[in-house]
């Protein structure tokens, strides 16, 4: 079984830069970099001195955790460490940004994020580490 590293977000900031130095903060096999932008994922790869996945995502499509739960269990891998640093932020009063917007923002940097974060704990609790 192999050891990952799953970080959100990894196209860019500070999901990038975390799994730029994903080495830093244990040893893993693969570090699996989620984002909905394949060609900075997969300059990451090429990039990283580790081996790095390319996970395109799209985290406001409902059917995006379903679509993560599904990878998890068909690759047989224990996730050691997760950073979920995916997400949007909008500066301006809530009443001026459509309802819509508002509740993909809440989808995106925290229900998603929670959803990863229950899948992530099985496979600990299975592994008791993590
Ligand atoms: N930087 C700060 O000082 C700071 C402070 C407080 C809070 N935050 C919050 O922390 C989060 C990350 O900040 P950052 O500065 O690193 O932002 P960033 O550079 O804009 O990076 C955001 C990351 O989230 C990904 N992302 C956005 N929407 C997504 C979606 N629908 N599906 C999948 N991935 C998505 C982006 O990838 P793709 O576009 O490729 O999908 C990108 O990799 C944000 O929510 C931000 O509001 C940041």
């Amino acid at each position: 079984m192999k050891r990952i590293a799953v970080i959100t977000g990894a196209s860019s900031g500070m999901g990038r830069r975390f799994a730029e130095t994903a080495n830093e903060f244990g040893q893993f096999d693969e570090i699996w970099a989620v984002a909905r932008r394949e060609d900075k994922l997969k300059e990451l790869s090429a990039s990283a001195p580790f081996p790095v996945k390319p996970v395109t995502m799209d985290l406001s499509d409902p059917a995006s955790a379903a679509k993560y739960e599904a990878l998890l269990k068909k690759t047989d891998v224990e996730v050691g460490l997760l950073v979920n640093a995916s997400g949007f932020g909008k500066f301006q009063a809530v009443m001026d940004v459509p309802a819509e917007e508002n509740l993909n923002m809440i989808d995106v940097t925290c229900s998603r994020h929670f959803r990863f974060r229950l899948e992530v704990g099985a496979s600990c609790s299975t592994a008791s580490s993590g």
